[in-house]
């Protein structure tokens, strides 16, 4: 495989990367246990997330210079971050990866990389 191949051109570069971002965001907004967890102003977070998930995924390295080292476990703490909040978030990923568009092989590699990370974000027990 060419060293230039990344699963973010493989996916379709910016544009994909912003419709994917764009779809979640909209199922956030919408969705009852998640969305009191976010700001009332969704903008500043959609353009991180887009920023992290382009650079995470072989794009250019725009989210560490503008916000530093991701260290994400440390950057959710202050949510409560169960299994019900963790399968909310993953599946509104999964389906706007669908809803992009966004091609195989990337869009399994995608899935497998979210499926893993969301679970390693779980920062709460379940409640009894
Ligand atoms: C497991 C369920 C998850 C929940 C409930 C959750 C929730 C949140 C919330 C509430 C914010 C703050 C948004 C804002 O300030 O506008 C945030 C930020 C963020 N999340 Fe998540 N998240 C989850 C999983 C993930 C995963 C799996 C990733 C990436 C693999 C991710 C990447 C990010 C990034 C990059 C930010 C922005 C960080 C920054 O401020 O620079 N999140 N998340």
């Amino acid at each position: 495989m060419d060293s230039d191949v990344t699963i973010y051109t493989l996916a379709g570069g910016d544009a994909a990367f912003e419709a994917l971002v764009e779809h979640f965001y909209t199922y956030i907004e919408h969705d009852p246990v998640l969305r009191s967890m976010f700001p009332d102003d969704l903008e500043p977070g959609k353009r991180h997330q887009f920023l992290f998930l382009t650079q995470y995924f072989g794009g250019p390295t725009r989210y560490v210079d503008e916000r530093g080292h991701p260290r994400l476990k440390m950057r959710h703490m202050p949510y409560d971050i169960d299994t019900e909040a963790q399968v909310h978030w993953l599946q509104h990923m999964l389906q706007a990866i669908d809803d992009a568009g966004i091609p195989e092989p990337a869009r399994s590699l995608m899935r497998e990389y979210f499926q893993k990370s969301s679970r390693f974000l779980i920062n709460r027990p379940d409640p009894e």
